[in-house]
């Protein structure tokens, strides 16, 4: 392979490639989404198909698309590139790490605008604004933040700068230790207010709504919302996980390290449903609320919680932080490319994007306030840009890259690179995959170009 398509570096130890891609998965999308997805989709029908989803769609697809990035040992468009100069694979299959780069680059644009939200959250908790606030109250707060565009645009900015900041260091270097630190923080604090939710909370209507639920509320949208939300959360189909595959040591297990990702992904998940969703019956507030519900019921319970302010605080700190490091990964596959192949320094490679990802965002936060009459399908910008990644772009690039390292990579390719100590356990995630995942994603996208 020529010099300037060999990655820059490699993870030092097994374990930062489990810290870094845990950090690529563990997000807003945890904490922020995943509660008032649970919300919105009728509750237990939907944390079943979800987990389903994670065990049977996620897991396959992240150990497909991480065997395929590390296979080469580049960033995803070379490997892709590699693959077909090598005649293994067709032309066509080039235009995939693109699609995933893109997905990539649109989800930042409104995820940052939402971990702009955070950092308002954090500026105000630091404030003690929400010391002994009730639910109307941080409802306002929120409102108020919705629709000003110059605030919002004002945290939007400073989370941009700092994933350029951020991507613009080698992956390899401060972003596991910074995951290290945070990845525990988190869950340690979720664990903390998990307790105090439970004791404060309606423990009995939250095991009621995710536990009991019927066969019939298990609707194609529903289904579409869980797998969706699994590629979402897994960050799978964006080429970030693929993109730091290519920096992993070939001695470790796929398999193994994709199940950690898992576990802690989902565990993180539940853990912030069983902090948000008690606090929210308790308050009567709405449960189908949507994207306001854990910056509304959170703020209530901080303002409660002796030493409030601070717990706040750090909880919000804790959240942006868990933002960045998955935001990094979403930039990753154009950053390293454009490093690797065009020798443009990391940061300006960054900033380049950046720029790009701050403009799209600016038109999705103007399309919560000035420009809401302007929708396409019956959505405004912010909610297109949702819809359109989670429940289009992304399962069909999880889909290509799964026929492509399902049906065109040769199986003992495969065999070598993921090394499993027992034959049964690759033969196992080989037929799901072909068997299961696949088929289930063919008709998830062709549901959701009908349905969205
Ligand atoms: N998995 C992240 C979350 O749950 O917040 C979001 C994400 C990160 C999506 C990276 C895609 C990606 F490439």
């Amino acid at each position: 392979m020529p010099e300037n398509r060999c990655v820059q570096g490699i993870w030092t130890s097994p374990w930062l490639f489990i810290l870094a891609a845990s950090g690529s998965a563990v997000g807003l999308g945890n904490i922020w989404k995943f509660p008032y997805m649970v919300g919105e989709n009728g509750g237990g029908a939907f944390l079943f198909v979800y987990l389903l989803c994670m065990l049977f769609v996620g897991l396959p697809v992240l150990i497909a698309e991480v065997a395929l990035g590390r296979s080469v040992r580049a960033n995803p468009i070379d490997t892709i590139n590699d693959l077909h100069e090598r005649h293994i694979i067709n032309k066509a299959w080039v235009l995939v790490p693109y699609l995933a780069g893109l997905a990539g680059f649109l989800v930042l644009s409104f995820y940052s605008v939402i971990a702009g939200w955070a950092l308002a959250f954090f500026e105000r908790s630091l404030k003690g604004v929400f010391t002994e606030t009730d639910e109307v109250q941080t409802q306002s707060v929120f409102q108020e933040l919705i629709s000003s565009p110059s605030e919002m645009m004002l945290w939007h900015s400073v989370f941009v700068v700092l994933v350029i900041l951020a991507v613009g260091q080698s992956v390899t270097r401060g972003l596991a230790v910074l995951v290290k630190v945070l990845l525990p923080s988190l869950v340690l604090m979720l664990l903390g207010l998990s307790v105090y939710s439970v004791l404060v909370g309606d423990l009995d209507q939250t095991l009621s709504f995710l536990f009991s639920w019927k066969w019939n509320q298990i609707t194609p949208n529903v289904v579409l919302a869980a797998v969706g939300h699994a590629f979402f959360s897994l960050s799978i189909g964006m080429g970030g996980m693929f993109a730091y595959a290519a920096y992993m040591s070939k001695h470790m297990s796929i398999a193994r390290a994709c199940s950690i990702v898992v576990g802690v992904d989902t565990l993180v998940a539940i853990l912030a449903g069983l902090v948000v969703l008690p606090l929210v019956f308790a308050l009567n507030i709405n449960v189908d609320t949507g994207p306001s519900l854990t910056f509304i019921s959170l703020p209530v319970a901080f303002g409660s919680l002796p030493g409030g302010q601070l717990v706040g605080s750090v909880f919000f700190l804790l959240l942006i932080l868990a933002a960045l490091t998955s935001a990094i990964s979403m930039l990753e596959l154009f950053v390293s490319w454009l490093h690797e192949r065009f020798y443009i320094s990391r940061l300006k490679a960054s900033l380049l994007l950046g720029v790009g990802v701050w403009l799209l965002g600016f038109a999705s936060l103007l399309s919560l306030n000035d420009w809401s009459d302007w929708t396409v399908f019956g959505y405004v910008l912010f909610d297109l840009l949702d819809k359109f990644t989670s429940l289009i772009l992304l399962p069909v690039v999880a889909l290509l890259l799964s026929v492509l390292v399902a049906l065109n990579i040769p199986r003992s390719r495969l065999e070598n690179e993921l090394i499993t100590r027992n034959p049964k356990h690759f033969k196992w995630w080989y037929n799901v995959l072909k068997f299961f995942s696949i088929p289930i994603m063919l008709v998830i996208t062709i549901t959701g170009w009908i349905g969205v």
